[in-house]
């Protein structure tokens, strides 16, 4: 993993938005993998800027979005398919049907599953999957468990997840109780892996993370194991890391 050490937010999201943009120049059709909630929102905007400043192409691209929540439709205001739409695809000029999300409605979660997994081979694989982390290192919605996830498939998301992720719903009530995630052996496979963190919150899943041991307790852990990792945290996220996770780097 190489880590990058950045002062708040905004220069975090400079820093992602160019690894993004360098990655569409070299390879105009990449395969990126996205993220939603918070964490890549100010990324998104600066990826617009390029698009409309110095026309950072997205004609070419494929997008696989990490997950979405069950029961959702794509229109509904929560979907992560809307959150995509309202913060980076509406506003850049990727191509509809190159735009693929887990299917939130589906009967057959497990059939669903392998569909998406068949769409991510079929293109080609992952070249750059962006993640931003949990409060409890969770990747995608891979919660904390007994072992690690490999593939597509419907998660229960966990008590914390669910209060975490209320800000963007009307009450927590409201939260759906189950999401279809990427798994960790999905994520695993993409040739470059983009990890941000942001704020004081992030701070121990950032250190458990790159120092601690692997674990599918901490599941994003098993991104030490991957040959490519680059890992941006602001001055908040990082403040925990210890003088040795600091060398690592
Ligand atoms: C989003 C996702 C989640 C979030 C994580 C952090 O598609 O899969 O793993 O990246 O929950 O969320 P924020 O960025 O809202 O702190």
């Amino acid at each position: 993993m190489r880590i990058i050490f950045t002062d708040h937010y905004e220069s975090m999201s400079e820093e992602a938005a160019k690894i993004i943009a360098a990655q569409l120049w070299l390879k105009p059709d990449s395969v990126l993998g996205l993220a939603t909630g918070s964490t890549p929102v100010m990324l998104y905007q600066k990826l617009i800027h390029l698009y409309e400043t110095v026309g950072l192409d997205f004609s070419q691209a494929t997008s696989f979005n990490l997950d979405e929540y069950v029961g959702l439709s794509p229109n509904d205001e929560q979907s992560y398919h809307r959150f995509m739409h309202e913060n980076l695809f509406d506003h850049v000029n990727i191509r509809n049907e190159r735009i693929f999300f887990p299917d939130g409605l589906a009967d057959d979660a497990a059939a669903e599953g392998m569909r998406y997994e068949k769409a991510i081979e079929a293109a080609g694989g992952i070249d750059l999957q962006l993640l931003g982390i949990g409060r409890n290192a969770h990747i995608g919605f891979n919660e904390p468990a007994d072992c690690f996830t490999r593939t597509t498939h419907k998660v229960a998301l966990k008590g914390n997840t669910i209060a975490a992720n209320a800000r963007f719903f009307a009450s927590e009530k409201d939260v759906p109780r189950e999401a279809m995630s990427m798994g960790i052996g999905t994520i695993f496979q993409a040739r470059h892996i983009l990890l941000l963190a942001s704020g004081a919150e992030k701070a121990q899943a950032v250190k458990d993370t790159w120092e601690g041991t692997i674990t599918p307790a901490v599941p994003a852990s098993i991104l030490q194991l991957h040959p490519h990792v680059t890992l941006i945290v602001d001055r908040e996220a990082g403040s925990l890391l210890t003088a040795k996770g600091k060398e690592l780097a």
